[in-house]
C-alpha cells in the first residue's frame, strides 16, 4: 500500500488544498476542545501536508504505518517527531490535546471491528476534554461501482496519469490505481491496489460512542467526505 507510490504522494494530491483544510480545522478545534494544552497527533500523518500548516498553531507529532510515507514526511519536517505504527495498536504513552485521523486513512481498516479497536486506541491517547478528529472513508450508499476516475500531474520533469475504475467486493471498495509515470530517465507503468472499508455512519457513531466520546458530526468536514469530533 501506497510503497511504489510514495515518491509520487505529494504531485499526486497537489490537487489538495491543505493550508484552507487546516484552516477548518484549527477552527474546528477551537470550537470543541475543553482540554487546555495543544499537543496534537496526526495519526496516519502520510507525508505531513497537514502537519505543514498544524506546526503553526500545535506541538505536533506524526505517525504512520508507511516507512517509505515516513522518510518523506521526516525529510519535510526534520524538526517534528515521527513515529511508526499501525493506528489500532500504537502505544505511545503519551496523551495528546487533539487526535487527528484525516483524508480518509481510516478506511484503510477493512472490518468494523479493527474500526472499532482503531476509535479505541486513539482515545485512550487523549487528555479528558481532548479531541479525536476523524475524516471517515465513503459509506456504502456513495460508494458507486463502476465509476471512472483519472488524476493528472502536469510538472516539466514530471508527468503522471492515474486512473482507475471503482469495484467492490462486499462491503470494500477496491481501486487498482494504474500509474502511468513519466520522469527524464524513464516511463514507468504500475498497479496499487487499495481496498478499503465501506462503513455506514450508524458504524462510525458506533465506534465513538464505544469509545465513550461525546460526538458530533460535521456534514460538510474538510473537503466533503464529512468529519466525525468526539470530546473525551
Ligand atoms: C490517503 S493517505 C492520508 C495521508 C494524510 N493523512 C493526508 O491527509 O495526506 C492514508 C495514509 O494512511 C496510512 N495508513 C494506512 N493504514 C494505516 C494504519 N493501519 N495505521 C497507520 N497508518 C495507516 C498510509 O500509510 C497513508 O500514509
Amino acid at each position: 500500500m501506497y510503497d511504489r507510490s510514495a515518491e509520487f504522494y505529494d504531485a499526486i494530491y497537489s490537487f489538495k488544498n491543505y493550508e484552507k483544510e487546516t484552516a477548518k480545522l484549527h477552527e474546528l478545534i477551537q470550537q470543541h476542545k475543553r482540554s487546555t494544552g495543544n499537543d496534537l497527533l496526526d495519526v496516519a500523518c502520510g507525508t505531513g501536508s497537514h502537519i505543514t500548516f498544524l506546526k503553526n498553531n500545535y506541538s505536533v507529532q506524526g505517525l504512520d504505518i508507511n516507512q517509505r510515507i515516513l522518510r518523506l514526511a521526516r525529510k519535510k519536517h526534520p524538526d517534528v517527531v515521527f513515529h511508526r505504527g499501525d493506528m489500532v495498536s500504537f502505544d505511545l504513552n503519551k496523551q495528546f490535546d487533539v487526535i487527528t485521523c484525516l483524508f480518509s486513512a481510516i478506511g484503510h481498516l477493512k472490518t468494523e471491528r479493527k474500526l472499532g479497536l482503531a476509535i479505541r486506541n486513539m482515545s485512550r491517547h487523549l487528555k479528558p476534554g481532548g479531541l479525536l478528529i476523524v475524516e471517515p472513508w465513503l459509506t456504502p450508499e456513495r460508494w458507486h461501482k463502476r465509476s471512472v476516475h483519472a488524476n493528472f500531474v502536469d510538472q516539466p520533469e514530471l508527468k503522471i496519469a492515474r486512473m482507475n475504475i471503482s469495484k467492490s467486493n462486499g462491503r470494500l471498495s477496491v481501486m487498482d490505481m494504474h500509474h502511468l509515470v513519466a520522469t527524464p530517465k524513464r516511463v514507468e507503468h504500475f498497479v496499487e491496489r487499495l481496498v478499503m472499508g465501506l462503513f455506514t455512519h450508524e458504524e462510525y457513531l458506533d465506534a465513538f460512542r464505544q469509545a465513550r466520546l461525546e460526538t458530533t458530526y460535521d456534514l460538510e468536514g474538510l473537503m466533503g467526505r464529512g468529519l466525525y469530533i468526539g470530546i473525551r
